[in-house]
């Protein structure tokens, strides 16, 4: 297992899955040996008609409580109150009734490509998707409280943050007495994050409002500790949303330049619904194969590639005995690439979600968003951050990579390793090109 890891994990589970046929896997690394869960009778076994004896907790899961508290990264009545609380805020109906706000602070943001696509400047993609996704989270979550640089500063944090965190999860078997290379680093980017949060808290207590924080301040009300469950509530949803959006945004363009025919499929589409813009809300339900893009990039690119949990009792799975305490890994990236499940599954082909397929297919085979009670809250906020995102950029510029393939995926949400040089191509320009070499 070790060499196999050092080339990259993330593959390298998708190769034991894939090798395995979706059979229960025991991977051998060294002083920890989990299971790999990913049939998907067996995910649901886990994540939903299970759930209660596979828990977020156990040493694996002890230096996520350490950042994000045991609130909403955690299990039980905290949880459940978070869950709660967080709730009317990310229901489809009132994510949509923000279409415009969000779709305002997007043409915001891609209108800034302007000037490079103009002067002929690449842009780099995951740099420019996480200044996009920067900007919508700090509008939906603090509303007028907070700013763009502000929510740049919370976004390198968690960076950091969680860097030095998942260095403390590989090792669960180092004891927290024994000091790692970036204890202190992470100790200060968590410092720097509540040197933010705490003050925004105290304004969204003075000054209500419709944002998210404003809403979780007035659910978690003034006793004792409330300041602290907001701080842990709001930092937990804001690192699951932030990096696994940007990152699932960035896998777009290096897919659609592979693969011409679908780029123009998806180019003609927009064209035709959204014309040179702005995107509005009645613009999203008939952008119909812009959604079935967004599908399957989350398919072969599920940003939340891993979940970890760890088994309260021992347990059987599909005939499989499990050890109570050994953890159990669950990757939606192994699962959408095995055969069983899936026509030539590395092929990027968007027809697969084409209406009426959903039904032919095991509701595990495809979970980019987990399922059961932890399924995650931010999925209709991505499906309307993409779909505006994609419509705003492709209705003023044809996006051409120029980063020679093949970009491998890293584990910290399947960053792209690469930087993806993005060549902004106005579509005036490209029109009039195409009308000249036609004409
Ligand atoms: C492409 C984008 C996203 C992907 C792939 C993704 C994926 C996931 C997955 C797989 C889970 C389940 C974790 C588990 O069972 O342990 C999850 C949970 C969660 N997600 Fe997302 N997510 C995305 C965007 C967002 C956004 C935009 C937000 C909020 C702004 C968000 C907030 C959360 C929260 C708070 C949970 C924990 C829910 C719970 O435990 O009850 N996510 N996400």
């Amino acid at each position: 297992m070790l060499p196999l890891l050092a080339r990259g994990p993330v593959n390298a589970f998708a190769d034991i899955a894939r090798r395995s046929r979706g059979g229960i896997v025991r991977l051998n690394l060294g002083p920890l040996r989990p299971y790999l869960v990913t049939h998907p009778d067996h995910v649901r076994h886990v994540m939903r008609d299970h759930w209660q004896n596979y828990l977020r907790m156990g040493k694996v899961w002890a230096p996520v409580e350490r950042f994000l508290g045991t609130t909403f990264a955690g299990e039980g009545p905290d949880w459940e109150a978070s869950r709660k609380a967080y709730q009317p805020m990310f229901t489809a109906r009132h994510v949509t009734s923000l279409t415009s706000t969000l779709a305002d602070v997007i043409a915001e943001r891609v209108g800034l490509l302007d000037e490079p696509a103009r002067a002929g400047r690449p842009i780099e993609a995951t740099r420019t998707m996480a200044d996009l996704v920067v900007a919508v989270n700090t509008v939906f979550f603090f509303g007028e409280k907070s700013s763009f640089a502000e929510g740049r500063r919370l976004a390198r944090e968690f960076g950091t943050a969680v860097k030095w965190m998942n260095v403390r999860q590989i090792m669960p078997f180092v004891p927290d007495s024994v000091p790692l290379p970036g204890d202190r680093a992470f100790a200060g980017a968590v410092e720097a994050i509540d040197a933010l949060v705490y003050p925004l808290i105290r304004k969204a207590r003075q000054d209500d409002g419709h944002d998210v924080l404003s809403a979780l301040c007035r659910a978690r009300g003034t006793g004792q500790d409330a300041d602290r469950l907001v701080r842990d509530d709001l930092v937990a949803a804001l690192v699951a949303g932030t990096d696994t959006t940007t990152h699932a945004l960035a896998w777009v363009w290096p897919l659609l330049q592979a693969h011409p025919r679908v780029a123009a499929r998806l180019y003609e589409e927009i064209d035709h619904v959204v014309g040179t813009g702005p995107v509005r809300q009645e613009h999203l339900p008939e952008l119909r194969y812009t959604k079935m893009v967004v599908q399957e990039v989350l398919r072969l690119y599920p940003s939340g590639w891993i979940m970890q949990r760890f088994p309260v009792a021992p347990g059987d799975i599909g005939g499989v005995p499990i050890d109570a305490g050994s953890p159990v890994f669950i990757s939606p990236y192994a699962t959408h690439r095995l055969d069983e499940f899936w026509d030539r599954p590395l092929e990027f082909d968007p027809e697969r979600f084409s209406p009426g397929h959903e039904h032919r297919r095991h509701r595990y085979s495809y979970f980019p968003f987990g399922g059961g009670p932890h399924q995650c809250i931010g999925r209709h906020l991505f499906s309307v951050v993409a779909l505006l995102t994609l419509a705003t950029i492709v209705s003023r510029h044809h996006p051409q990579v120029r980063t020679p393939g093949p970009i491998s995926p890293l584990p910290a949400a399947l960053r792209p390793k690469q930087p993806i040089e993005l060549h902004l191509v106005p579509v005036e320009r490209r029109r009039a090109r195409s009308a000249r070499a036609t004409g």
